[in-house]
């Protein structure tokens, strides 16, 4: 079996990318130029994409990672809970910029960005490998990002369907009938 049959369409080549995170990665660098910093990785999606942004980034970081995860099932409404934070002392009194691989509803980054402003980060901004705006429910919009993107479910450079695709070094979306295989993906796993 190999996943690149299941892609209907690629969205983003892999040189495409890697020029959009060169462009980010000035953006970043010129922001914090002169200031400590830590990147927090939200994993699992933004794996990828945050240690290739961080080697582009030649000014002194620290790297940090956390995890959260939605719980409650079918219609009731879920809320969302962290997994994994970094300790107290990664957090307090620091500048966080926040990586993760798409803001949708923007539920999953509005949430870990206000737990860490609760546990006193100094402040926290967002980057984002990709923004779908059309899909916004909370007010709110990426410091960084590298591309926006239609509403059209993607995968690929760390995004994935049910656990898998994030392997594919491309964005791309998947073939109606991998999709139809699957009810609406649930969109805070990571
Ligand atoms: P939000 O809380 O709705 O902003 O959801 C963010 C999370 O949903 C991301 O970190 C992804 O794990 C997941 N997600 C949203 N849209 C997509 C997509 O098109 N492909 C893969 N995962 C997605
Ligand atoms: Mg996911």
């Amino acid at each position: 079996m190999n996943l690149h049959g299941d892609i209907e369409r690629v969205l983003f080549t892999e040189a495409e990318i890697q020029r959009a995170i060169d462009r980010v990665a000035a953006e970043v660098t010129s922001a914090y130029d002169g200031n400590d910093f830590t990147v927090v990785s939200v994993l699992k999606g933004s794996c990828i994409f945050a240690s290739d942004l961080i080697r582009r980034i030649p000014i002194p970081l620290e790297l940090a990672f956390l995890a959260a995860s939605s719980y409650g099932s079918g219609t009731v409404s879920r809320g969302l809970r962290m997994n994994f934070l970094p300790s107290d002392n990664e957090i307090e009194g620091r500048s966080l910029l926040l990586v993760d691989d798409i803001l949708d509803t923007g539920k999953t980054l509005h949430f870990i960005q206000a737990e860490l402003d609760r546990r006193g980060a100094r402040g926290v901004r967002t980057c984002v490998f990709l923004d779908k705006p059309s899909r916004r429910v909370v007010p709110i919009e990426p410091d960084f990002r590298c591309f926006e993107v239609e509403d059209t479910f993607v995968v690929g450079y760390g995004l994935d369907l049910a656990g898998r695709y994030r392997n594919l070094p491309y964005v791309g979306a998947l073939r109606e009938e991998v999709l139809s295989r699957h009810s609406r993906p649930d969109s805070t796993t990571g």
